[in-house]
């Protein structure tokens, strides 16, 4: 049987790690984070991801911090975390510390694949880094490829079935190493060059981030004409066969919002990248100006709906909802709770995590944060609110077609 290390077992390491056990592969993960691996070997899954559990309660993968065991594998996957820096700069200290920690212990005919989001040329050098500090030559005695990881949260055992899969990779013995893996998913595969697969990565992910800034433009530019975008969007879509306009929202999350860095830290000019990242994050600032030209929030009880960085999600990394509260913070509300049906907790930074009625009562203004299917029940949200609060609907989950709302003109 072909044995399998995954080096960062989260939200991709282990849906894959399963995915691959459940293919007849034998699989350890390997984690520095001393609490999860306790999770995992209490067989609890650590996040939502539907099938996940099931795979985990009859799973035999071992779970360990000892990067030594992978002098018995045959193939070691890397899913570190890979976020910017403060500056436009991907953080590579989770893929540096996992390449240095593995060199000691590989062996001869081993594969190493990355599977985390890096800036284009990553692959070349950890290709340099591992011939430099080893006696090992890719392509003659060890492989190395780039696999990207495309999949959407929450979607993930289903897309690792159907997904192509990109192979990034500059000589034959890897791209054989790469098939025997990947053969089983029984999706296409592709042969490319590092840069390549790293630029499809990106470039995925970066075109969805400026589909959504343009129409989170569009939304800004309606707002100041005072128009209704929900009502522009139905008129320039309709049976209009020439593109498609998205609606409007807080787009961010862990990949969208740091992706375009990845680009744009090889390049020194302003580019759509950089504009899209500009707008999608000037968002939370704009609904609540919106929100104060129809009420005012100071003194005011404001409820958020929905603290995740997307819909039915209890994933909260690189949310924009937290820049929102702080916003809505700047204008001195006499009181600031939240609704996050998604998260078991009772306080969220600060604030009480309460039902949709309880976080409705008595409230002057509301933000539909996320567009939690929760809240796309008006009936609910009506009953509870009194008449002249105000609704800044920007996802138009309530289905009213206006992203500023009074529930007495509704
Ligand atoms: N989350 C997604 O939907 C998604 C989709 C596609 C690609 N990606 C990319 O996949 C990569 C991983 O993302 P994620 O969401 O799984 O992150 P994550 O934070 O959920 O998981 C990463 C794991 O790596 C572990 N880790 C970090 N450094 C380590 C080290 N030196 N040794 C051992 N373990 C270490 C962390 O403890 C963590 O458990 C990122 O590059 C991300 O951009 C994510």
């Amino acid at each position: 049987m072909k044995k399998i290390a995954i080096i960062g077992t989260g939200r991709v390491g282990l849906p894959f790690g399963l995915f691959l056990e459940s293919l007849g592969f034998s699989v350890t993960g390997i984690d520095k984070d001393i609490a999860l691996l306790k999770i995992l070997r209490d067989r609890i899954m650590p996040f939502e991801e539907p099938g996940c559990q099931d795979l985990l309660t009859h799973s035999r993968i071992q779970f360990t911090d000892d990067i030594s065991i992978i002098k018995n594998v045959d193939y070691i996957f890397i899913t570190v975390g890979t976020p910017l820096m403060p500056h436009i700069e991907t953080d590579l200290s989770n893929v540096e510390a996992v390449i240095k920690s593995l060199i000691p212990h590989m062996q001869k005919g081993q594969s190493i694949f990355l599977r985390s989001t890096v800036a284009p040329r990553t692959t070349e050098y950890v290709k340099s880094f591992l011939e430099e500090h080893s006696s090992f030559r890719i392509g003659k005695n060890i492989a190395l490829a780039f696999c990207p990881e495309r999949l959407a949260e929450h979607k993930a055992l289903a897309e690792l079935k159907t997904l192509p899969q990109i192979i990034g990779c500059e000589d034959e013995l890897s791209y054989e190493k790469a098939i025997e893996i990947f053969a089983p998913f029984n999706v296409k595969m592709f042969k490319t060059t590092y840069i390549s697969a790293e630029l499809v990565k990106l470039f995925n992910n970066s075109a969805r981030y400026i589909e959504f800034a343009v129409a989170n433009q569009f939304a800004i530019y309606a707002n100041e004409f005072d128009q209704n975008i929900y009502d522009i969007l139905r008129l320039a879509n309709e049976d209009y066969p020439r593109g498609f306009i998205y609606r409007p929202g807080l787009t961010a999350g862990t990949c969208l919002r740091k992706d375009f860095g990845m680009i744009n830290e090889l390049s020194p000019g302003s580019d759509l990248l950089l504009a899209s990242w500009k707008i999608n994050e000037f968002m939370p600032y704009h609904l609540i100006e919106l929100a104060a030209r129809h009420a005012e929030i100071k003194g005011a009880k404001v409820a958020v709906l929905g603290y995740t960085f997307k819909r039915d999600s209890d994933d909260t990394r690189d949310s924009l909802v937290p820049k929102l509260i702080r916003y809505i913070e700047r204008k001195v509300p006499h009181e600031i709770v939240l609704c996050e049906p998604n998260l078991k907790t009772q306080v969220i930074e600060r604030y009480a995590n309460r039902n949709i009625s309880e976080a409705l009562q008595g409230t002057d203004i509301v933000f539909v944060a996320v567009n939690h299917k929760e809240f796309s029940n008006s009936n609910i949200i009506w009953k509870a609110l009194k008449p002249e609060a105000l609704v800044i609907d920007i996802w138009n989950c309530l289905g009213k077609n206006q992203v500023v709302l009074r529930k007495e003109r509704v």
